[in-house]
């Protein structure tokens, strides 16, 4: 991912092309250095590798864009700066937001590695298992995905 993300970003800098990295996995299932990607927008949700309740994402903004990135929907904090504007979206529900605290506590006691180890074996498991049950084979070579992904070696029919 970050060879692809710094081709990305050196060719968006040469066409002066903002780049938005679609990084939903991205949270937990690597070590996420947003300084060192440096990317224009990057976006990612907390629900799935992370293991925050369905609704809990990040957006992050490079700051010379902040200006002219907008909420799709516009309500408290309308006019108010970058961080108002998305804070309240109406009637969103932030209660999912309300166990970051928690999860950060458990990723820090338990460790990322031991995290990703555990998550990572349960996953390639789950694939196998489904492969056996299947009667299928491996769309591409094992050593062609991401360890975090391994559930999509199962789409070969
Ligand atoms: C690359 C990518 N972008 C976006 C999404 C959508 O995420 P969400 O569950 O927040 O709708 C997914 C879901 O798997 C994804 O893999």
């Amino acid at each position: 991912m970050n060879s692809t993300t710094t081709q990305c970003n050196s060719s968006s800098t040469y066409r002066n092309v903002p780049v938005l990295i679609d990084g939903a996995h991205g949270l937990g299932a690597l070590d996420l250095d947003l300084k060192a990607l440096d990317p224009d927008y990057y976006i990612s949700n907390a629900h799935k590798w992370f293991c925050v309740p369905k609704g809990c994402a990040f957006m992050y903004v490079k700051k010379d864009l902040q200006s002219k990135t907008r909420p799709l929907i516009i309500s408290h904090g309308f006019g108010s700066g970058f961080n108002s504007e998305f804070i309240w979206a109406g009637l969103h529900d932030y209660s999912p937001f309300l166990a970051l605290h928690t999860v950060i506590d458990f990723w820090d006691s338990v460790g990322p590695s031991k995290i990703r180890q555990f998550m990572y074996g349960l996953c390639k498991k789950a694939c196998y298992l489904l492969l056996k049950k299947w009667g299928t084979s491996l769309a591409a070579p094992e050593e062609m995905f991401g360890k975090e992904n391994k559930g999509k070696l199962c789409a070969n029919r």
